[in-house]
């Protein structure tokens, strides 16, 4: 499965796409591929690094600056790729690394940089160190290299400790000797076949240190670093003690996340990012309590970016989002970095669906709710979300507006999180599905074969083809959208955004020579025009000085 490619040689110019600005990430949008659902070059039905290469004229005709790939590595695939069995392999169902090599040039050769997921919290259970630490029993060194602790009770029949997989059940697998006895327990705070490494462990951190250099060679641009804030654990693994763990996550520190002992590590990790030329990255995907425990992760010393999930969590309300909006822009100005907004990942009910239903259900929806709805606000969300200070993250198919598959049949399924917690939970694989290229054909254009992911009725009607041209369609306002951010820097430049005073429910912001107003009501609202119209969300009734905001419309004006 292995297949091992000579590094090239850094490049020796001060970037890797000749693009000569500074500090290139602070305001950069950037597009995360999927790559099993992207588009599938040899037609087995699965998404592949060609099918990307392929595609790649398509992302930089979209204006975005950099694609962000998930999980490409050899990999059994328990949990779609975030379980890792070679970090320096390409799975064959994907490609080879003279594919990756062939992406990753021919991106910068048309300006676009290339930024890989990077898994350092677990491997799969099926790489080199777990498979010997498994066969060579307890004693095993490559153990240590793990969390293997003996069971509690009289026979070792209790997990160590109480903690929850984050996939639902324990987070605890009792491992069976090699003599067919049963043995010690290991932690995995996902699926079980993702076993969490022991960030203590030296061999570790110098195995990540050494996976960084080997991408970092290739000519990768950044890092997107997947479960940051779980490397290290609390000192002796204590029982958390409360009953409903998932309910925590996210709003407290926990035993197993956010410690503060993980920053060390991002530290050491800065130092060789700073040794390459052309400015690398890295982007914490860091699920904390708060903005400003996220803000931790990009002191100056650390990362460049972190996902800004509070933003991400956040309803389609005015109140809401101004107060989101002013927090994660305070919290990230101390320490420098830039404030980064989301509103879809492939963790999540797609943004349209989840604004196509009441507020407070949660980023994992079973719903399709009002679609219709749901997508006029989430072409208002990306309009406001492009019009703030920072960095912005763009899903694929969100720029088709395309909704979450909330019928999947329960057979079709392979979310790890589904089975583990018994199909209460784990929708994953809504937002999943591939993307729809032609009208018509066989998996509207995604290859030449099936989908992995049955597509749903009518999927053509959202594809690239169909919606290219039609000045209406959401193609081709993300297209006009990032085209007016090019050329206005200021849009996504600065740390800050003055409020202007709106009637309740709508928004109204300036920045240097804009001025974005968002109505998150279902009503429409007079107000004075304050400039010349940019770009619109939806249709807009200029008056004689004033102008008619239609609900859950956005509208960008130059002033
Ligand atoms: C991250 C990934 C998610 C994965 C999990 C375990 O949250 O985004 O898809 O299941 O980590 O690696």
């Amino acid at each position: 499965m292995t297949q091992h490619l000579a590094a090239p040689t850094a490049p020796t110019s001060a970037s890797t796409t000749g693009d000569r600005r500074t500090g290139w990430w602070r305001d950069a949008v950037i597009y995360q591929v999927y790559p099993r659902s992207f588009a599938d070059g040899n037609g087995d039905g699965m998404g592949d690094l060609e099918g990307v290469r392929g595609r790649l004229p398509y992302l930089k005709e979209l204006g975005v600056d950099a694609v962000w790939l998930s999980p490409f590595y050899a990999s059994p695939q328990a949990d779609a790729g975030y379980d890792v069995a070679d970090y320096r392999a390409i799975d064959p169902m994907f490609g080879t690394l003279l594919d990756a090599d062939a992406l990753i040039r021919d991106a910068h050769e048309l300006g676009l940089r290339i930024i890989v997921d990077l898994v350092p919290n677990h491997s799969s259970d099926q790489h080199e160190w777990f498979k010997r630490a498994i066969e060579e029993g307890p004693g095993s060194a490559l153990r240590d290299r793990y969390h293997f602790l003996p069971g509690k009770g009289e026979s070792g029949e209790l997990a160590p400790n109480d903690w929850e997989s984050i996939f639902g059940g324990p987070a605890w697998t009792r491992t069976v000797n090699p003599d067919g006895t049963p043995g010690d327990w290991y932690l995995h705070l996902f699926a079980s076949e993702q076993p969490d490494f022991n960030w203590e462990h030296p061999a570790v951190a110098d195995e990540f240190r050494s996976i960084l250099r080997f991408w970092l060679d290739m000519g990768v641009d950044g890092f997107r670093v997947d479960v940051a804030h779980g490397l290290v654990k609390a000192e002796g693994l204590p029982d958390l003690g409360a009953h409903d763990q998932l309910k925590l996550l996210g709003n407290d520190v926990m035993p197993f996340f956010d410690q503060d002992g993980v920053h060390e590590i991002y530290r050491s990790w800065r130092r060789i990012l700073d040794e390459y030329p052309g400015e690398r990255i890295a982007v914490a995907e860091a699920w904390t309590p708060t903005v400003e425990r996220t803000a931790n992760y990009v002191r100056p010393d650390e990362m460049h970016q972190a996902f800004n999930f509070q933003y991400l969590g956040t309803a389609w309300d005015a109140a809401a989002l101004r107060d989101v909006i002013t927090t994660s822009l305070a919290a990230m100005r101390p320490v420098g970095a830039p404030a980064t907004w989301v509103l879809s990942n492939h963790d999540v009910t797609r943004h349209t669906t989840r604004f196509a239903n009441p507020p407070g259900l949660g980023t994992q929806l079973r719903e399709a709710g009002d679609r219709e709805l749901g997508l006029r606000r989430a072409r208002a969300a990306t309009v406001l979300m492009l019009a703030l200070p920072g960095s912005a993250y763009v899903y694929q198919g969100e720029e088709l507006g395309l909704p979450d598959v909330t019928d999947l049949p329960d057979e079709a399924r392979q979310d790890p999180s589904f089975f583990r917690a018994e199909g209460q939970d784990g929708f994953r694989d809504g937002c999943r599905v591939p993307i729809p290229w032609t009208a018509e054909g066989t998996s509207y254009g995604f290859g030449a074969g099936g989908s992995w992911l049955p597509q749903p009725e009518g999927w053509g009607a959202l594809s690239v083809e169909t919606q290219t041209g039609d000045q209406d369609s959401t193609l081709e306002l993300y297209r006009r959208a990032l085209a007016v951010r090019r050329e206005h820097p200021g849009l996504g430049a600065g740390t800050a955004v003055e409020w202007l005073r709106a009637p309740e429910g709508v928004l109204a912001f300036a920045r240097d020579g804009f001025v974005c107003t968002v109505n998150t009501t279902r009503a429409a609202v007079t107000l004075p025009a304050p400039g010349r119209v940019l770009l619109a969300s939806g249709e807009v009734a200029l008056g004689e000085g004033d102008f008619e905001l239609p609900g859950d419309t956005a509208v960008w004006w130059a002033v």
